[in-house]
């Protein structure tokens, strides 16, 4: 009987200290104690061992040591349900999320989707090649030899560790590498970044964006030229602007031409945008040189294409009226949220 009693003690003392921090720890704690082959249950089991003059003492200890335990166990249940209902009120289920800031897309990223899209539609992919070009691909291809003239038009950033790398000054230097596929009939856009070594200026920087087109095929045209600049032209600013080419030299076309549209802002009026002519020049284009196409090893009596180039930068200049190229790379977020994720 005696055993039993202290027994009982430690048993209540164990009780006493079992930490319950959840809802997991209190089935343990149930289970170990008050289940089916829990101590309550087993230490009950104990009284027949109990000699017949002490079972009603004993029987009352148990019971009592049995309600103890039940007691403590609807503690511990009451303590863990106000622990969590008190996690859940600290979380407000109904606050606004943290939006997280996604920005706005570059307006010359803006513009450049535009123009691969208008030329993806007329059956035109896109090309890319490296912006560390030789000098062949850049110059010597297209016409430009050493010591040409044209060259100092373009001068660039060359690579010091070899004088023939250079950095790319238009993107005519993938219609190179393109051609050199000899994979004919021809249709690319060329969309990339450019280099030259300008002085920094509202108008000049030393680098920016082009787009370059080219299509080699047979009986490629100068109509078909005006035809898909003139697709191009009216998806991209509208139906009602006018468009006029003009003769000009580029080593690698001949004929070549410069196109210019009637003046977005004044609408052909005349003012300080178009310089009071009513016109601005926004590519360069013409007929493939017959020795650009034999310098690709393509048969330049069978083939015959035209190509074109223009800035991205000044399209996109002349869209929104944007007056200094410099804020294209400033990464002022007040200039750049401006644009609309179109
Ligand atoms: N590559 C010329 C430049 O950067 C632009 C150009 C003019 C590209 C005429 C052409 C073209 O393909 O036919 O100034």
């Amino acid at each position: 009987m005696e055993q039993l009693l202290s027994q009982l003690q430690e048993h209540k003392k164990e009780i006493t200290a079992a930490v319950v921090a959840n809802a997991e720890q209190l089935e343990a704690f149930r289970i170990k104690y008050l289940g089916t082959k829990g101590l309550v249950k087993s230490i009950m089991g104990e009284m027949k061992n109990v000699p017949a003059d002490r079972k009603k003492e004993a029987g009352q200890l148990l019971n009592e040591f049995k309600l103890f335990v039940e007691a403590h166990f609807e503690q511990l249940t009451a303590a863990v349900q106000t622990e969590s209902a008190d996690a859940a009120d600290a979380t407000d289920w109904s606050l606004p999320g943290q939006p997280l800031p996604i920005g706005t897309r570059h307006p010359i990223s803006i513009v450049h989707n535009r123009i691969v899209s208008i030329f993806q539609r007329l059956g035109f992919s896109v090309a890319e090649g490296p912006e560390i070009e030789d000098d062949w691909h850049n110059f010597t291809a297209l016409n430009l030899p050493e010591n040409h003239p044209a060259r100092d038009m373009q001068d660039t950033f060359y690579i010091s560790k070899n004088p023939d790398w250079l950095l790319r000054t238009h993107t005519s230097s993938v219609q190179i590498r393109e051609m050199q596929k000899k994979d004919l009939p021809l249709r690319i856009i060329c969309p990339g970044r450019v280099y030259r070594n300008e002085t920094i200026s509202a108008r000049a920087h030393c680098f920016f964006h082009q787009v370059e087109g080219l299509y080699i095929a047979e009986n490629v045209s100068f109509a078909d030229l005006k035809q898909t600049l003139y697709f191009f032209v009216k998806e991209m600013f509208g139906e009602n602007v006018k468009i006029r080419f003009r003769p000009s030299y580029f080593p690698f076309t001949e004929p070549s031409a410069e196109m210019d549209i009637s003046c977005l802002i004044c609408g052909g009026e005349g003012c300080s945008v178009c310089k009071r002519t009513g016109w601005v020049e926004i590519l360069g284009c013409g007929m493939v040189h017959p020795s650009v196409l034999d310098n690709c090893g393509i048969d330049s009596k069978k083939y015959t294409g035209f190509a074109f180039g223009l800035g991205i930068e000044r399209i996109t200049m002349l869209l929104y009226q944007v007056k200094d190229l410099r804020l294209f790379s400033e990464n002022d977020v007040r200039f750049l949220k401006q644009f609309s994720n179109a």
